[in-house]
């Protein structure tokens, strides 16, 4: 990729989506008909409008199950959530004026980047000539106008990502919210992008909720960030002066940037064990 900036002029769109204020109260979680353990359990959190919001935490957290309730893909077991003081428990997550930004980046495979991006306002029963000028306006943005007409198996990850965040963008959401949007990145695009999106956030000022097990991404990201363990909230507080409790804990468990990601992490390790120390792939 050669460049990623991500330049932000005056969107045409006039229906510019403010930034909401999220409030979750009391919020648990159980998979298996409310009849299994508690993956999210009593989490009690105001997010402010326009904040930058990371939950931080080792796998099996429940981070990505607290997005999926704000977004609107699980139902709450117990609790509410309000955006702006209006109740979203119900909604489906097309009727919440919300966007999310996956891992595996979810684009449609068999659509070209331009109708990749264009998916949202189609819903919308936007008008043609508008669709055409936001869509244009969000690939100029993401420097992705060359690659319009591609598919996205003709896209590096990096602009394949980069075209994930410009479908989200183009919906003017009130909340935006990433889970693990890096992950698949090498190190070095994962710092770049990062800065991108926290540089794209602070222009935008939309409200942004963050999942990462990257501690350093969390840091550099975020506003505040809330530390999960076994579906609680361990502690919350601003990346600096708050959080060395946290970090102590966090050592131990987590990932730093420059490291593996997780699953080769794994590997490796199974590896090295394996091999007897050769760094050679056991054989089978
Ligand atoms: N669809 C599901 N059905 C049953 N249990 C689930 C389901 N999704 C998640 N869980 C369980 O809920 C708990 C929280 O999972 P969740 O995916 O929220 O964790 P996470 O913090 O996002 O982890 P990771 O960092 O690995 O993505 C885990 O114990 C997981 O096994
Ligand atoms: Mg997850």
């Amino acid at each position: 990729m050669t460049n990623t900036t991500l330049e932000t002029k005056s969107s045409p769109n006039t229906n510019t989506g403010e930034a909401g204020s999220l409030q979750l109260t009391g919020i648990s979680k159980s998979y298996g008909g409310g009849n299994g353990p508690l993956a999210v359990d009593n989490i009690n959190l105001q997010i402010k409008s326009g904040e930058f919001l990371t939950l931080l935490g080792p796998s099996g957290c429940g981070k990505t199950t607290t997005l999926r309730m704000i977004a609107g893909f699980e139902n709450p077991t117990a609790g509410e959530l309000t955006l702006d003081g209006e109740d979203m428990i119900g909604l489906t997550p097309d009727k919440r004026p919300m966007a999310m930004v996956f891992q595996s980046y979810a684009l449609f495979p068999h659509m070209s980047v331009y109708d990749n991006v264009a998916y949202g306002l189609k819903l919308l029963k936007m008008g043609k000539k508008q669709i055409e000028q936001e869509v244009n306006f969000a690939l100029t943005s993401m420097s992705l106008l060359a690659f319009a007409d591609r598919s996205p198996n003709q896209l590096s990850g990096g602009q394949q990502q980069r075209v994930a965040l410009a479908r989200a963008l183009v919906m003017k959401p009130k909340v935006l919210l990433f889970d693990e949007p890096l992950s698949n990145l090498d190190a070095k695009l994962r710092v770049q992008m990062r800065t991108e999106i926290r540089r794209l956030q602070q222009k935008l000022g939309i409200t942004s909720v963050y999942v990462t097990h990257d501690q350093d991404e969390a840091m550099s990201l975020s506003d505040r960030i809330v530390v999960m363990r076994h579906g609680k909230i361990e502690q919350l507080a601003p990346p600096r002066g708050g959080l060395p409790a946290a970090g102590v804990g966090l050592r131990g468990g987590f990932h730093r940037t420059g490291q593996l990601p997780r699953r080769r992490w794994f590997h490796c390790a199974r590896y090295r064990r394996d091999s007897h120390g050769t760094g050679q792939r056991p054989r089978r």
